[in-house]
């Protein structure tokens, strides 16, 4: 496979079709100051996070004559049966569409990222937005709403109940939205770079400084910089305005809106690394050595030409990124010159000995490091810019799969959407952080950021975990999904997009393979395979050493389309979708020298703890009325049997899988429920695709999953419930979810037959036991040995509410989070598992409740309500402790007929 033209050698143990990719990862940040401003003789550079201090506001300012669109859509129309839009005549060809109003001034912001300097995009004359008042530094914004970042302008609701708004959440997202924030710039500043480094602002976002149109970044996803030093006036307040504006059916999930993710300020030498300006390769790697090569790339913003020493240290770092003793590697001082304006690069090499290898767990340590180049001039520092990296030896093995350090891994993975439930799109470290350990927990070793490039700190997390990731970029190209989805700025912007993202990532360890598509519509003929060729240029011209590829849930093992990717990464098809043969066997024929995996496998439903009857016969079936789903209260059942049409079931993609051992496994669709794609009930607001519910509750699919990806757990998981008062003698199948080989279920203390597992079945079942309360009793045998046992019983009236804090301690920063845990207890100490009455929160001390939620897709209830159904016996408070307030939160839980519960949690500096 000539593509890896980073000239990586074949791993001596691989076979002679294996891709052996060494490398290394993740830049960034410097030094964070607490203040926003820093004057040049303490620091070289200053990145500051300002994501406090921000005033917000729905909808552009009364009367305004100025057109801040990016671009002239067509109009938006609901179709005549009301369930779905449509925008007329709209492909690129649309010169309607295209009509630019303020996009000639936004595509300059993606130069940086435009190889061919004769593409790039000239700023026109003119100051757009320069009159709106929203703009101006003299404008009253006092009655606007003081928000601090990351900040999700819908999440809050109300949600739209009626009409065809489910793709997208039933969510408010679209529309306009302005943010207005004063940086204040010191004189000492004069003669720096300042720069605005936004993580990600959903969307089509538009910059003023001082009322003067700075740029923008129409990708919502994408983490994007101006550069504000020509708008600046040192000495005191500058006035930034942004502007956001989202589409209507603009996504097939909720996208959340406004600026969602982190911002910085950064100020800098005018000669400083460029953004994201290092590029760390390991090559060569064993126990007793690695290379490690830096690419630098520098950027000179002065008048006049500069001549640099650059030079690199190399420290071990310990999972709080703190430095282990001394440098262990150093790249020596080279000269790089570099022009007015311009930029430069230059490559510089080195040896660590006795390398801590960067790896998954539980087998290796996601061991990192840390590069700190300096730059001087003349002498005098002007940069000192950190870099964080693991070294790994990866390999792709067509016949073996994914090998990391010699360790073959199976792909146990998940996709994951970006939103975080009851959080929303907004970006917070600990709910991240939570849904990793839950999926870890789990057995999950690979995520797929489905379908956009995730919030940097997402990466940094899953490099600290050991995780394995697949970077995606986009969902649709040149053929759209949703009327004004991201097709409408792909000709202008997918090079730009691709590269930054590829760019920003490329130093995380994390990161293993990069995805340029997501079953984008071009797969179906026409240009298609010509621009996937395109895109991958671009990708291969970023990284030699990971494979880059689209998933596919439609092209053939035989089509020009797939046979541009590096790698197979199939959607559905592999394991054959309900009227389709699986194709995983035709590509292994066709693509010998290719690694094959699932990038999405099963497309299971499921709702928490609801069961419905009959419970059909097969190991994957649509969802069907009375059959899986209920069309009056809008669940599917939870005996994890029942998919979408186009999808199967976890046992049907493993028998699949298994049938095929040189696939290199799998990524679910998906971990955890998401905001929108309520499929199959589209009037819901939140998916039913997760293993884990929108609230975090895990559904009895976690422990199918659990026990296929953690083999040497001991537990069996039963079900359903045994709560079916009026089922008395009729059939009620059961079911165990196990690590173990064999399983006798107990009814009341009545054996109902002891079973071995049969080659490629994944679950215990004996489908025909009849229903009497009591209690049901699983036993399990492991190699003829005890395994493990589980009774569930029937369980009385609850006397009592259980509360449970998933910590009792949190930092009192105003992010750090716990989730109170509601369920309700029987006089035995018994989960109720049917219950549904509504619990109260309140709560007393330095915190406040963001969120409530119980994982009901179908629960209109806005998140922020401190009031909250039991959803199948179970809900949470989402408490945050308020910044720099510290001491004892006590959260109080009450429900009718119930004496209430408290939870403390200590609220301190950490
Ligand atoms: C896939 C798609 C995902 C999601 C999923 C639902 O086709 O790539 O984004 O829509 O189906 O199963």
């Amino acid at each position: 496979m000539g593509l890896f033209r980073g000239g990586m050698p074949p791993s001596p143990t691989s076979s002679r079709h294996a891709i052996t990719c060494t490398l290394a990862l993740r830049t960034m940040c410097v030094a964070t100051a607490l203040v926003a401003t820093v004057s040049p003789a303490q620091a070289q550079r200053a990145r500051v996070s300002i994501n406090g201090g921000w005033k917000f506001h729905r909808g552009d300012p009364a009367g305004m004559t100025a057109d801040l669109r990016y671009e002239v859509l067509p109009e938006l129309k609901l179709r005549p049966d009301g369930a779905d839009f449509d925008a007329g005549v709209m492909d690129d060809s649309d010169t309607a569409v295209r009509k630019g109003i303020l996009r000639p001034y936004i595509l300059p912001s993606g130069n940086a990222f435009i190889r061919d300097p004769a593409r790039r995009h000239p700023r026109p004359a003119g100051n757009p937005g320069g009159d709106v008042p929203y703009v101006a530094s003299g404008f009253n914004d006092s009655g606007w709403q003081s928000v601090t970042l990351p900040h999700d302008w819908a999440i809050a609701g109300p949600f739209i109940t009626q009409g065809p708004y489910g793709g997208m959440g039933r969510l408010p997202s679209w529309g306009a939205g302005w943010y207005r924030r004063t940086l204040d710039i010191p004189l000492a500043d004069r003669g720096r770079s300042v720069f605005l480094d936004v993580d990600g602002a959903m969307s089509y976002a538009t910059v003023w400084l001082n009322g003067k149109l700075v740029g923008g970044w129409p990708y919502g996803y994408n983490s994007w910089r101006l550069d504000l030093t020509p708008y600046v006036v040192p000495g005191g307040d500058n006035q930034l305005a942004i502007r956001l504006d989202n589409p209507m059916e603009s996504s097939r999930w909720y996208p959340g809106g406004g600026i969602y993710r982190n911002v910085w300020l950064t100020t800098a030498d005018p000669v400083h690394v460029a953004q994201w300006g290092t590029k760390i390769t390991t090559s060569d790697v064993s126990a007793q050595q690695a290379r490690v090569a830096l690419a630098l790339t520098v950027e000179n913003l002065a008048a006049g030409n500069a001549s640099v020493v650059a030079e690199t240290s190399i420290y071990s770092i310990d999972a709080a990124d703190r430095r282990l003793g001394a440098a262990v590697a150093q790249i020596p001082p080279a000269t790089l010159a570099v022009a007015a304006g311009g930029m430069a690069s230059i490559d510089g090499a080195t040896t660590i000995r006795n390398p801590r290898l960067w790896g998954p767990p539980p087998r290796q340590v996601p061991n990192r490091y840390v590069a700190v180049t300096t730059l001087r001039r003349n002498g005098r520092v002007i940069d000192r810019y950190e870099t964080r990296f693991g070294v790994r030896a990866l390999t792709f093995d067509p016949r073996r799969g994914v090998i990391v350090n010699g360790e073959h891994i199976m792909l146990n993975g998940v996709n994951q959407h970006h939103d975080l439930g009851a959080l929303g799109a907004a970006w917070n470290d600990r709910a991240a952080r939570r849904q990793l350990d839950i999926l870890r927990d789990m057995g999950v070793n690979a995520i797929r950021m489905a379908h956009n490039p995730p919030a940097p700190e997402l990466l940094d997390m899953t490099d600290r975990m050991g995780f394995l990731v697949m970077d995606e970029v986009f969902d649709v190209w040149e053929r759209r999904k949703t009327p004004f989805d991201t097709h409408l700025i792909f000709k202008d912007w997918h090079e730009p997009d691709l590269r930054a993202m590829m760019r920003r990532d490329y130093n995380h360890p994390s990161v293993i393979m990069w995805s340029i598509g997501n079953e984008v519509g071009e797969q179906y003929g026409g240009r298609g395979a010509a621009v996937a060729r395109e895109v991958m240029a671009i990708a291969h011209q970023e990284d030699g050493t990971r494979p880059v590829m689209g998933s596919m849930n439609i092209s053939g093992p035989g089509s020009d389309f797939a046979s541009t990717f590096d790698a197979i990464a199939l959607n559905y098809q592999g394991a054959g979708v309900r009227t389709k043969l699986p194709t995983f066997a035709g590509f292994r024929a066709r693509h010998p020298d290719k690694v094959i995996f699932s990038s999405e496998s099963a497309a299971a439903y499921s709702s928490r703890g609801e069961y419905q009857f009959p419970v059909p016969g097969g190991i994957s079936n649509p969802v069907r009325p009375g059959v899986g789903g209920d069309d009056a209260t809008h669940q599917v059942s939870a005996y994890e049997l029942f998919a979408a049409d186009f999808g199967g079931s976890a046992d049907r993609t493993w028998a699949a899988q298994d049938q095929n051992p040189t696939v290199a496994g799998e990524f679910v669709w998906t971990g955890f429920d998401y905001l929108g794609e309520p499929a199959p009930y589209y009037s819901s607001r939140s998916s039913y695709f997760g293993i884990v519910d929108l609230a975090g509750f895990p559904k009895d699919r976690f422990w199918l999953y659990k026990a296929r990806w953690r083999p040497d757990e001991k537990f069996v998981h039963v079900l359903p419930h045994w709560n079916f008062a009026g089922r008395e003698g009729q059939v009620t199948p059961v079911h165990a979810f196990t690590s173990a080989d064999e399983a006798e279920l107990f009814v009341n203390g009545t054996s109902q037959g002891r079973q071995k597992r049969a080659p490629f079945a994944y679950r215990f079942r004996w489908d025909y036991v009849r229903y009497a309360p009591g209690e049901i009793r699983v036993v399990t045998w492991k190699e003829g040995k005890p395994w493990a046992e589980e009774t569930v019983r029937t369980a009385d009236a609850p006397v009592r509410i259980a509360a449970t804090p998933d910590r009792i301690s949190i930092a009192a920063d105003g992010k750090d989070l716990v989730w109170v845990s509601v369920a309700l207890n029987d006089a035995r100490g018994g989960f109720v598992p049917v219950d549904q009455r509504a619990v109260r929160f309140s709560i007393e001390g330095p915190g406040e409740i963001v969120a409530t939620d119980n994982g009901d897709p179908t629960d209109f209830v806005v998140f922020p309500s401190k009031t909250r159904k039991l959803f199948n016996g179970r809900a949470i408070a989402i408490v945050r402790g308020i910044s720099g307030s510290q001491g004892t939160i006590r959260v109080r839980v009450s429900a009718d007929g119930l004496p209430d519960a408290t939870v403390q949690i200590a609220s301190q500096r950490m």
